[in-house]
C-alpha cells in the first residue's frame, strides 16, 4: 500500500525545497552581480586603454584617442584621467616628470585648464555631445628648462568643427618651479611680437587676406595675453595660436618660431642656454694669471670726450678696461668711442637703459632696462653686455633673479664723481688698489680723464691692466647670472 505523506513531512520537504530555492536564487544573484562588475570593470579599461565613446556619437567621432603620442616614447610616464558625463566624454593627460613637488604642479596646470572647460560646459546644458582630449608635449629646452604644451581639443557629434586650443607652462626643472611669462621676457615683448605676427602673416598665402580684419587685428594686439603661449628650444621660441583665431577654424591650430637671434635680446639669456653666463674660456694672450692684476671700471657713459682719453691712456700701455654704458647714452653719435673700446679689447658692460634704481622696479621693468640697452648696443656696436653694474650699486632679490647677466660691483671707490679732482683720485688708487681689485670711475669727468693719464702708465708697470671678465677668467671663477662679485683675488 502507497503510503500516505504525512503532513509535518509535506511540509519539510516544502521547507528544504524552499531553502534550496532561496539558495540558488541568491548564487544566481550574486553570480550575475561579479559578472556585471566585471564586464563594467572591462569595459571601463577598453576605454581608457584607447578609446572615449561618447553617447550617441558619429562614427567619425567614436576614436578620440590621444594624438601626442610622441611625448610618452621620451621616457617620461604620463598620468591620466578619464570621465564621462551627459555631454561628453572627456579623456586627460599630463605627463609625470618624477618628482612629487613638481608633479603636483603639473596636475593642478592640466585640471585648471580642464575645470576651465567643464565650467564652460555647465553653463550650456544639452547642446552636441562632445569629446574633450587634453594632450600634452613636453618641449625640452635643455636640462633645465621644459616647456609643456598641452592641446585641448573638442569635437562635436553635430559637426561643428573641431576646436582646438593650446595653453603652455614653462617649467624650471632644477627649482621645481613654474616660470610666468613676464620673468621671461622684457616689457617690450608684447609690442615685439605684435609686429613680428603682423609681417609674418602678410608674407603667408594663407593669412595675407585676413591680415587686415578686426579679428586678426585683435589676435595679435599689443598685449601679453596674446602672446602668451610659448614653448622655448635653442633654436628660438615657437608661439601657439588657437584654431580660427588668427585664420579659419579650419586651419586648425596655428604656430609659428622666432629664431632666437631676433628674441634673445628680450629674454632671459639662460633659458635658451643656461650655460650662456660668462665662461672661464681660453685666457686672452698675454695675461700671466699669476701676476697681479687689476680691473678698472666706468661707469655712465659713453661720453666721447672723457673716454677717448681713457682709450689713449690704456692703448699706449696696451692695458684694458671695462665699460659700463647707459643705454639712452649708446647710439650713432657714441659709436665711435664704443666701438674704438671695443677694438681695443675692452669689455661692454651694461649699466641699465637710464640710471634707473633696479631696488625700485617691477622684474619686467628690470628686463626692459637691461634688453633696450643690449639693443641699442648690438645696433650701434654688434654687441651685447655679458655683464651688467646696477646703477648705485643697488641690487635686491627680483634683481638677482630676474636678471640674466652676472652682477659686478667693485672693491675700489675713487669717488671721482664728488672730489672731481684728478690728484685725489690718482692718490685713491695708488694707495688702496691691489692685485684683484675692481676699481670704480665714472666716464663723465675732465678730472677723471686726467687721473688716468697719471695713474694708468704707473699701473701698468707693476699690474696687468685687465678687463672684470679677464680677471674672473684668471683666477678661475665662472660668472653666473644674477650673482654679484666685487673682486677677484689669488687664491
Ligand atoms: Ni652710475
Amino acid at each position: 500500500m502507497k503510503r500516505m505523506m504525512q503532513l509535518p513531512e509535506l511540509l519539510m520537504r516544502k521547507r528544504r525545497r524552499d531553502r534550496a530555492g532561496v539558495f540558488f536564487g541568491c548564487l544566481l544573484a550574486l553570480c550575475c552581480t561579479a559578472l556585471l562588475v566585471t564586464a563594467v570593470w572591462l569595459g571601463m579599461q577598453a576605454a581608457s586603454r584607447q578609446t572615449l565613446r561618447p553617447p550617441e556619437a558619429k562614427p567619425a567621432l567614436q576614436t578620440a584617442d590621444f594624438q601626442f603620442a610622441a611625448a610618452l616614447e621620451s621616457g617620461n610616464t604620463s598620468e591620466s584621467l578619464i570621465r564621462f558625463t551627459e555631454q561628453y566624454a572627456l579623456g586627460v593627460r599630463y605627463p609625470d616628470l618624477g618628482e612629487e613637488k613638481m608633479n603636483r604642479m603639473l596636475r593642478e596646470d592640466a585640471l585648471g585648464i580642464v575645470d576651465a572647460v567643464e565650467q564652460s560646459y555647465r553653463k550650456r546644458p544639452g547642446g552636441a555631445h562632445a569629446v574633450i582630449t587634453l594632450d600634452y608635449e613636453l618641449v625640452p629646452c635643455n636640462e633645465q628648462y621644459t616647456t609643456v604644451v598641452y592641446h585641448l581639443i573638442q569635437d562635436f557629434s553635430d559637426g561643428a568643427p573641431r576646436q582646438h586650443q593650446v595653453r603652455t607652462f614653462l617649467y624650471d626643472l632644477k627649482h621645481g618651479q613654474r616660470i610666468p611669462l613676464e620673468k621671461v621676457f622684457a616689457a617690450s615683448y608684447p609690442e615685439f611680437m605684435s609686429r613680428y605676427v603682423r609681417e609674418w602673416a602678410a608674407g603667408q598665402e594663407t593669412l595675407k587676406e585676413l591680415a587686415g580684419t578686426d579679428a586678426f587685428l585683435e589676435a595679435t594686439r599689443a598685449e601679453w595675453e596674446a602672446f602668451s603661449r610659448v614653448s622655448y628650444s635653442t633654436e628660438g621660441i615657437t608661439v601657439y595660436f588657437d584654431a580660427g583665431q588668427l585664420a579659419d577654424v579650419s586651419q586648425g591650430m596655428l604656430k609659428l618660431t622666432v629664431p632666437a637671434e631676433e628674441i634673445s635680446m628680450l629674454m632671459r639669456r639662460d633659458i635658451l642656454d643656461p650655460a650662456s653666463s660668462v665662461q672661464p674660456d681660453q685666457l686672452p694672450e698675454g695675461i700671466d694669471p699669476n701676476k697681479p692684476m687689476i680691473a678698472l671700471t666706468f661707469d655712465d657713459g659713453p661720453y666721447t670726450p672723457v673716454g677717448n682719453r681713457i682709450l689713449d691712456a690704456l692703448e699706449q700701455v696696451g692695458g684694458r678696461a671695462t665699460f659700463f654704458y647707459l643705454g639712452e647714452r649708446v647710439h650713432e653719435g657714441t659709436a665711435g668711442v664704443i666701438q674704438r673700446a671695443k677694438a681695443l679689447g675692452c669689455e661692454i658692460g651694461s649699466h641699465s637703459y637710464d640710471h634707473a634704481n633696479l631696488t625700485k622696479l617691477e622684474a619686467s621693468e628690470i628686463w626692459d632696462q637691461f634688453s633696450r640697452t643690449d639693443q641699442n648696443l648690438k645696433k650701434v656696436a654688434g654687441v651685447t653686455a655679458d655683464i651688467l653694474r646696477p646703477p648705485f650699486g643697488a641690487v635686491n632679490d627680483t634683481v638677482k633673479e630676474t636678471v640674466a647677466k652676472p652682477i659686478v660691483t667693485w672693491s675700489v671707490d675713487t669717488l671721482d664723481w664728488k672730489s672731481r679732482d684728478a690728484e685725489k683720485i690718482a692718490k685713491e688708487i695708488l694707495e688702496n688698489a691691489k692685485d684683484g681689485d675692481i676699481v670704480l670711475m665714472h666716464e663723465l669727468y675732465p678730472s677723471t680723464a686726467e687721473a688716468c693719464e697719471q695713474v694708468i702708465p704707473k699701473l701698468a708697470e707693476e699690474y696687468q691692466l685687465v678687463t672684470v671678465k679677464e680677471l674672473m677668467q684668471a683666477r678661475g671663477i665662472q660668472m653666473q647670472n644674477g650673482k654679484i662679485y666685487y673682486r677677484a683675488g689669488k687664491k
